[in-house]
């Protein structure tokens, strides 16, 4: 007899997606306020090899010819990855290359922040280099996809190239499935995946449950067909929408756009990547037509500015180069017990505990201090290489001192307040020489044969660091 196993219910966190079984107010694993959402399991009907017992008889019974089998490692065929570019060196860096075909990218970010911009460029590129593309907007009509490729290519005639980039104005995936089965590109955008429904399933569009189900489907389209398919996901601060957290484990990549909606620089993150390393990042400019790339050699600083107390100049890793970061601080007096303490970009846990240390082995006093730090221009800094350049913006934004111009900072700092080495030191001061900034404060470990036109200036405790900010 066919036993029919109840369907569960249980809650969904709209924001990391963790699972409750029953609903309350505040997400217990990610902290958001009103974020759990009602979700049905689809009954599956238990023919034996759902239920435990089933498992035992598949074990203790006869062999049976299967049509899938266990291989051994060096028996399995290796394929090698065929990238396609997007045409956009900043973000193929991201990538690891470029798209991998029958791949799923998804692309989230908060709304504004140029996520259609990008995308519509890349498709625009990836189409007038013979590649068919399709690029459904559910957000926008096809004529509003129009004016903003007319906007992105000012070149006259330019868009009349682009036979091959198809856009599709569409919310409903069966039809969107339908389409591309027409007209067969090789890589498929949808922006946004929130918007995008299954008529079969009862629940809003960006409900946990269609989230679920389309973006499911989506994945197992791409591996069958081999398109890749580029996800766009909103990330709101209120949770309105299901976050992108909820698909991560279900795509292959996941890139985050970040920066400030108000200043035009924009930086891709990879977040996660079956197929490359999460360590790099493409640099952007919003200007009027479009995301301009930042070329690996811009000079983004000024070695001659005027030092300005609480700023620092950190270089940083990104994968596999080196990007010279900006570290500010500022203290001003707050409540003792109370103090905020705030990171935008750098890890609160690290700024915790260096507070905690200059308390201890630097003198200072900031019990009833407000510490804000942040790394400017939408670089996250988290790396413990930074940790002198956050200690000394603080102490610097505390005693109105600054450190002479042209100088960047590197170096670890210990529980006891002591400065270690960092890993990629030659690259650092290449980089910091090559931008203009030829003093090198820190803790350093160089092989013999590296040369490089720079002073070193060696500290080994936070102490003695201090005493260079005047
Ligand atoms: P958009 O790509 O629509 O953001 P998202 O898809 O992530 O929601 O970008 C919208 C912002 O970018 C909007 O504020 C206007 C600005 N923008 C430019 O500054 N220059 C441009 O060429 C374009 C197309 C947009
Ligand atoms: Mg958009």
């Amino acid at each position: 007899m066919v036993k029919t196993k109840k369907s569960r219910t249980h809650y969904v966190c709209r924001s990391c997606g963790g699972s409750q079984s029953q609903w309350i107010g505040k997400c217990p694993d990610c902290g958001t306020w009103d974020s759990l959402e009602r979700f049905t399991e689809a009954s599956v009907s238990s023919m034996g090899s759902g239920s435990a017992s089933g498992l035992v008889e598949l074990w203790t019974g006869d062999d049976q010819p299967s049509s899938v089998s266990a291989t051994p490692l060096p028996e399995i065929e290796s394929e090698s990855i065929s990238r396609k570019s997007t045409g956009i060196n900043e973000l193929d860096r991201v990538l690891g290359g470029g798209l991998v075909a029958g791949s799923v990218v998804l692309l989230g970010g908060e709304p504004g922040i140029g996520k259609s911009t990008i995308l519509l460029q890349a498709a625009g590129k990836m189409a007038g280099s013979n590649s068919t593309i399709l690029y459904v907007s559910s957000e926008e009509s096809a004529y509003q996809t129009r004016l903003r490729a007319e906007r992105l290519m000012p070149t006259e005639g330019q868009i009349d190239g682009l036979d091959s980039l198809y856009i599709l104005a569409d919310t409903n995936l069966a039809r969107i499935v339908e389409q591309a089965r027409k007209v067969k590109p090789s890589v498929m955008i949808i922006d946004s995946v929130q918007m995008i429904y299954k008529s079969d399933l009862d629940a809003s569009p960006g409900s946990v449950s269609q989230l679920r189900r389309c973006c499911t489907e989506l994945v197992y389209l791409a591996k069958v067909s081999g398109m890749t398919i580029v996800l766009v996901g909103h990330v709101t601060k209120d949770g309105q929408l299901a976050g992108p957290k909820l698909l991560e484990h279900l795509v292959d990549v996941v890139l985050s756009f970040e920066g400030d909606r108000h200043h035009g620089r924009r930086v891709v993150r990879g977040m996660k990547n079956r197929y490359g390393t999460t360590l790099e990042v493409g640099l952007f400019e919003m200007t009027g037509s479009g995301l301009k790339e930042i070329p690996q050699n811009t000079a983004l600083l000024d070695p001659n500015s005027k030092p300005q107390p609480g700023s620092v100049i950190c270089p940083a890793i990104y994968g596999s180069r080196c990007l010279l970061a900006e570290i500010q601080a500022l203290t001003a007096t707050g409540f003792l017990g109370a103090a905020k303490r705030r990171a935008s970009g750098i890890d609160p846990n690290r700024l915790a505990m260096l507070i905690a240390v200059l308390e201890k082995h630097g003198g200072l006093r900031l019990a009833d201090q407000d510490v804000f730090t942040s790394a400017v221009g939408g670089l996250r800094v988290v790396e413990p290489g930074a940790d002198l350049a956050l200690c000394l913006a603080i102490a610097g934004a505390h005693f109105g001192k600054s450190l002479k111009a042209g100088v960047s900072v590197i170096g670890e700092i210990g529980l006891g307040g002591e400065i270690r080495p960092v890993h990629q030191t030659a690259l650092r001061i290449k980089e910091s020489v090559r931008q203009g900034y030829r003093t090198v404060l820190g803790e350093i470990f160089l092989e013999d044969h590296f040369k490089a036109d720079f002073e070193h200036q060696k500290v080994v405790t936070i102490g003695q660091a201090l005493e260079m900010l005047q």
